[in-house]
C-alpha cells in the first residue's frame, strides 16, 4: 500500500478585500450569507472580511458571536488630529477590528502610497496590537526588467524599516500580490508565486531571527484567488493562505474558497 504524504498542519488565513465594492445592504447580505454558509465549518482557520470603512460598525454587530474577524482596508498613522478624510487605529479599535490591510497595491498605484507610508501604518496598527496584513507585489513592467525579486525584497525591507523588536504577541502577515495579477488579470503560477514566497521568506531572515520569523509572521498569497487554484498556492509551506478579492464579493464563492481548506 502506498504510503500517505505527511501534511503538516496548520492553520489557513483567508481573507475577504470587498473594495469599494459593497453598499451598505450588499455588505449585510453578504455577512449573513457567509454566516450561514459556514455555520457548520469546524476547522481553525482565521478568516477576516475587509469592509469599507463606513460599514465596519454594522459588520461588527452582525459577526458577534461568528468566528470571522473584521478587517479595515487601510489605517492612518497618526494617533489623531487635524487630518481630514483619515482613520487612525483607535477608532478602528473601536470597530472591531483586529485586522487592516496596508499598501494594497490599488493604493500604491491610485493614491500614491509609498513604502515609508506603509512602514509607518504598520508601526501604528503594531503598536495598537492590530495585525498589518502588508501587500507587497512587482509590476509586469519589474518583473519584464527582471527586477522583480529585488522589488519584493525592497518593499518588505522599507514596510519594517522601524518594526522592531517583534514582540511575543504580535502577529505581521505580508500578502504577495503581483499586481498584474489582480482581477480581472491573469492568475500568477503557482510555482512562481511560491519562488516569491521564498524570497519574502529568506528577506524576513536577514531582518529578524529565524524563531521570530516562524513565530510571528504568515506569508499568504493574492491575484485572481478562486476555490478552483486555491489550495494550488496554499500548502502551509510557502503560503499560509490567500488575500481574496473579487471571488470574496458573493458568499457562495467565497465561502467555497473557505471550504476548500
Ligand atoms: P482579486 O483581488 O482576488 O480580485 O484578484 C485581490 C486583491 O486585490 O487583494
Amino acid at each position: 500500500m502506498a504510503k500517505k504524504k505527511k501534511i503538516r498542519k496548520f492553520e489557513p488565513i483567508i481573507v475577504g478585500n470587498w473594495k469599494m465594492n459593497l453598499f451598505y445592504q450588499e455588505t449585510e447580505d453578504l455577512i449573513v450569507g457567509l454566516r450561514e454558509d459556514l455555520k457548520n465549518y469546524r476547522r481553525e482557520a482565521t478568516i477576516i472580511v475587509c469592509p469599507s470603512f463606513p460599514y465596519l460598525d454594522r459588520a461588527h454587530e452582525l459577526l458577534i458571536a461568528s468566528k470571522i474577524k473584521l478587517g479595515a482596508q487601510d489605517v492612518f498613522w497618526e494617533k489623531e488630529g487635524n487630518y481630514t478624510g483619515e482613520v487612525c487605529v483607535e477608532m478602528l479599535k473601536e470597530m472591531g477590528c483586529q485586522y487592516v490591510i496596508i499598501g494594497h497595491s490599488e493604493r500604491r498605484n491610485f493614491l500614491r502610497e509609498t513604502d515609508e507610508m506603509v512602514d509607518r501604518k504598520t508601526v501604528a496598527a503594531l503598536r495598537h496590537q492590530l495585525t498589518p496584513i502588508i501587500c507587497v507585489g512587482e509590476t509586469k513592467e519589474e518583473r519584464r526588467q527582471g527586477i522583480h525579486y529585488m522589488v519584493i525584497d525592497d518593499q518588505v525591507k522599507k514596510a519594517l524599516r522601524y518594526v522592531s523588536p517583534i514582540f511575543h504577541n504580535e502577529r505581521l502577515i505580508i500578502a504577495y500580490e503581483p499586481v498584474w495579477s489582480i482581477y480581472p488579470g491573469q492568475p500568477c503560477a503557482p510555482n512562481q508565486a511560491k519562488e516569491f514566497a521564498m524570497v519574502i521568506h529568506q528577506t524576513l531572515i536577514d531582518l529578524y531571527p529565524e524563531e521570530v520569523v516562524a513565530r510571528n509572521f504568515r506569508i499568504i498569497y493574492g491575484g485572481s484567488v478562486n476555490e478552483k487554484n486555491v489550495l494550488d498556492y496554499v500548502d502551509g509551506e510557502h503560503f499560509s493562505g490567500v488575500l481574496v478579492g473579487n471571488a470574496s464579493l458573493a458568499a457562495d464563492s467565497f465561502a467555497k474558497i473557505i471550504k476548500r481548506f
